[in-house]
């Protein structure tokens, strides 16, 4: 059996990482590996129900009540998706997971970021990605491509998602040998060909 591999994509609204992941997802298939898509919030089922109250609910919502609930959904998306996969020699591609809620609701919205850490590894059962890659983008160009039709998230204002993006960049150098940054700025192709070679490592 192939060795399992949990692989993450992260990086500011608007990077281009979902369009990556599909990509990715399409060549590894066409080389005979066993794929399994995932994301957070969301994944299946229940996630999907928690990505929705997140994304959607125009109530007010306290920054820790926002933390939770990707936290819960984090949980449920590692023991129910993401540990069984990989256990079964699968790769599982998750867009999105431990590093946004440390991008987002600690450098975007100022929680502690040493507690969100501590609270991540609860979530995760201290299970961490075998590789990260951070979409790199400059804000102008992400705020082109999430275009008017914003969510809650997405409707954080520019100052917010400044701080993601740098956010983003110092947790890849504090640590270098799981989190790989990319130039998202580029054309897909280019992009995706980034993204092949850092892959190629890992199989
Ligand atoms: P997506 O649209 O890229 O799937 O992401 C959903 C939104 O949720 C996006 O704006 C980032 C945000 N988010 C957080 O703020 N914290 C988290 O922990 C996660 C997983 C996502």
């Amino acid at each position: 059996m192939k060795k399992g591999l949990f692989i993450t994509f992260e990086g500011a609204d608007g990077c281009g990482k979902t369009t990556q992941l599909k990509l990715l997802a399409q060549y590894l298939e066409n080389q005979g590996r066993d794929i399994v898509i995932t994301r957070e919030p969301g994944g299946k089922g229940l996630g999907e129900k928690v990505r929705e109250i997140l994304l959607n609910y125009d109530g007010p919502v306290s920054d820790r009540c926002e933390s939770f609930l990707f936290l819960a959904d984090r949980a449920q998306n590692i023991d129910i998706i993401v540990n069984p996969a990989v256990a079964e020699g699968k790769i599982v591609l998750c867009d999105r997971h431990i590093d946004s809620t440390v991008a987002y609701q600690g450098y975007g919205r100022g929680l502690d970021i040493e507690r969100i850490k501590m609270l991540n590894s609860i979530a995760t059962n201290g299970r961490k990605p075998d590789l990260t890659i951070v979409f790199d983008v400059d804000l102008e160009t992400s705020q082109k491509r999430v275009g008017d039709n914003k969510d809650r998230m997405e409707s954080a204002g520019c100052e917010f998602h400044n701080r993601v993006r740098f956010g983003y960049l110092d947790i890849a150098k504090e640590e270098p040998e799981r989190i790989k940054v990319v130039n998202a700025a580029q054309s897909i192709e280019a992009v995706f060909d980034d993204v092949k070679k850092i892959i190629e490592k890992y199989l």
